[in-house]
Order: structure tokens, then sequence, then C-alpha cells
């Protein structure tokens, strides 16, 4: 594509998410070949851009594509993040393409706000394709008790834990998201005894919640696709069905299990059915089963074919758009 062609599916892709950006100032700006511009997503943290360039002929295709997105979102400094290798050994480091971006920033999204790390190499700090299911959470309200597993920033807990008096709790096995947790609690003035902060391997806290007869009222799991922690190697075809029996078998009646993954390689209606057969190995019912929309900020990418690129964290060939199903139990 020549930059010109960039320069009209960028202004395209600007003027289309005019409303959005009333609500939040953290959207995809571009995602790819579902915008028109394969190879290339980029994503606005407030006044900074980051850019995840999927080959490396990038510069060439798109010319002087940096230019293009400073002149027309007036942004104040992007950063290119390398992803054309599949893992890190193979990537370039991150470079700043124009003006200045900051170690941290604080992006608002409907009435929460959170910090993010626009130049951190890897995750920023929110994740964007789960905004719907954020402004479900914000939703949540009465007496909710929550359990947010792969908690990783806490977005989805401090969604959750906005409205709620119930308890909040999120499980991750790196101290230093939890902290980025907990910031982020704070940013929103949420009270902070009503929200814990649990250092652990999801599903030994699921195992330990089993053997004290803990319940929740809404699980969430997130996991990644692939990581490896001191509790061990977790892959989602050998672990995720079954942490999620795990999770089925804590619900309260009329309890949600929200399941989500960007694993590229279930198809929705397979992810479906496994849920379905999921729960029923977990002697639990379901009301309903329903998939959560992708935000619109991400032009329908995954509706035909897979995306490339998924959350911008993975090497596209493990990563893919994101699935999020609803199951609510009878
Ligand atoms: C893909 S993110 C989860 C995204 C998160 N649900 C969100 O909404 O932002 C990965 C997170 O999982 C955490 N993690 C990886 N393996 C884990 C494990 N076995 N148990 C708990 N957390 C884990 C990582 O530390 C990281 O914070």
């Amino acid at each position: 594509m020549q930059s010109s062609g960039f320069g009209k599916s960028l202004e395209t892709a600007w003027q289309r998410r005019a409303r959005l950006r009333e609500r939040t100032d953290a959207y995809r700006l571009l995602n790819g070949a579902a915008s028109g511009t394969p190879g290339l997503i980029v994503d606005a943290f407030a006044a900074s851009l980051v850019v995840y360039a999927y080959d490396k002929e990038t510069a060439e295709r798109y010319g002087d594509f940096a230019a293009a997105l400073a002149r027309i979102t007036g942004a104040q400094g992007i950063a290119l993040k390398d992803r054309s290798a599949k893992d890190e050994a193979g990537r370039e480091e991150g470079r700043i393409l124009f003006g200045s971006v900051p170690e941290t920033a604080v992006v608002r999204e409907g009435p929460l706000l959170f910090q993010v790390h626009p130049r951190h190499p890897r995750n920023v700090g929110l994740f964007l394709d789960t905004r719907m299911l954020r402004e479900l959470l914000t939703e949540t309200c009465g007496d909710h008790d929550v359990l947010n597993l792969f908690s990783y920033s806490c977005s989805l807990g401090v969604a959750s834990a906005r409205q709620n008096l119930g308890a909040v709790v999120n499980v991750d096995v790196s101290a230093r998201y939890l902290g980025w947790g907990k910031d982020n609690l704070a940013l929103n003035g949420l009270a902070p005894d009503k929200s814990k902060f649990v250092r652990m391997d999801s599903g030994r806290y699921l195992d330990w919640a089993a053997r004290k007869g803990m319940e929740y009222d809404v699980i969430i799991l997130d996991p990644p696709s692939f990581s490896r922690s001191q509790a061990g190697t977790f892959t989602f075809a050998n672990d995720y069905w079954n942490l999620l029996e795990k999770c089925a078998r804590l619900l309260r009646p009329r309890g949600r299990l929200f399941a989500l993954t960007n694993f590229g390689g279930i198809a929705p209606e397979r992810f479906r059915g496994n849920l379905e057969a999921t729960l029923e190995r977990s002697g639990r019912k379901h009301a309903a089963i329903r998939r959560l929309d992708l935000p619109e900020d991400f032009d329908g990418a995954g509706e035909s074919e897979p995306a490339e690129g998924g959350r911008g964290s993975r090497p596209p060939a493990v990563e893919g758009t994101l699935l999020a199903f609803a199951a609510t139990l009878v």
C-alpha cells in the first residue's frame, strides 16, 4: 500500500472513532487488515500512540506513517513496538518514532481511570479488547463477590469493584502487576478494604477456595495463551478447560462466568461447545450463554478470519482475536 492509501485508511479510522473518543482516550485506532492497514496496529493511550509492526517492511510499505499519525491525531508522541519475530529475542528494541512518550500516563475509560505504561516493551497495562466486559462489570452492583483470575493490572477487578458492595479478589502470580492493580484501585477512589490482591497461581487459588468452601457470584477467567511461572507452565490446550471446570464449581446459583481467551487456535463454535461441555462436567446447568462483542474500534476483526496480532503482546501464530463468552447459571 502506498502512503496515500495509508492516509485514507487513517482518516477513515480517525473519523469513525469520533464518538468513541468522547467516552475514552484509550482505544484501537488501526487494527491491521481489518482497518485496511495489514501488519500495522495502532493503539491510542491519552496523548501517546503505540504502534505494533508485524512485519519488517512496514516502513517501506506505509512510507512516513508516523508523520501522518501525528498530523491527523495530534498525538504528542509515538512509540514503536516490533512484533515481526515470534519471540522477544528476534525483535528489535522499541523506539520512539515521534515526539516524546511518557513512562506512565493515566487514561480514561467511561467512569474509570487506568494507569498505563506506553513505553513498556510488552504490554501497556490495559487490554483494549476487553473494554465491553469492563463496561458490563461496572454495572455489577449490589453485593456480588467477584473472583478475577490472571488479573494483571486488575482493570476487570477495578471495573467490578466500582459500584459493588461485595468483595473482589484479584489473583496473579506477579506482585508487580498486583501492585499496579492496587494503584488502579486507588486512582479510582475505591475503598481498599473490599478488594483483595492475592499473589498465587490461579489453579492453586481455585483448589484452595474449593477446600475452604468459598463461593462467588462472578468469576472471570482471562489467562494468557501461554505462561511460565514458579507454579509451572500454563497452556491453553492443556489447562484452560480444567480451570474453567474448577471455576464453575465455585459459582453460586445464578452466578456468572466470564470465559475469555486470545488463543488463536480455537474457533468460536468449538469454544462455545467446550464451554457447554465443561459446565455439564462440573454438574452446573446454565440458563444462558452468550458471546460478548469485540469493541467497535476493532473494526470487525476475526469475524471471518483470524486477525493478526491479537492484543499486540504475543506472536500472531499463538495469539488471535479475543473470544469472550458469558455463561449465567440457573
Ligand atoms: C493475558 S494477562 C491477563 C489479562 C487480564 N485478565 C486483564 O484483563 O488485563 C496475563 C496475566 O496472567 C498472569 N499469570 C500468568 N500465569 C499465571 C498463573 N499461573 N496464575 C496466575 N496468574 C498468572 C501474568 O502475571 C499476567 O499478569
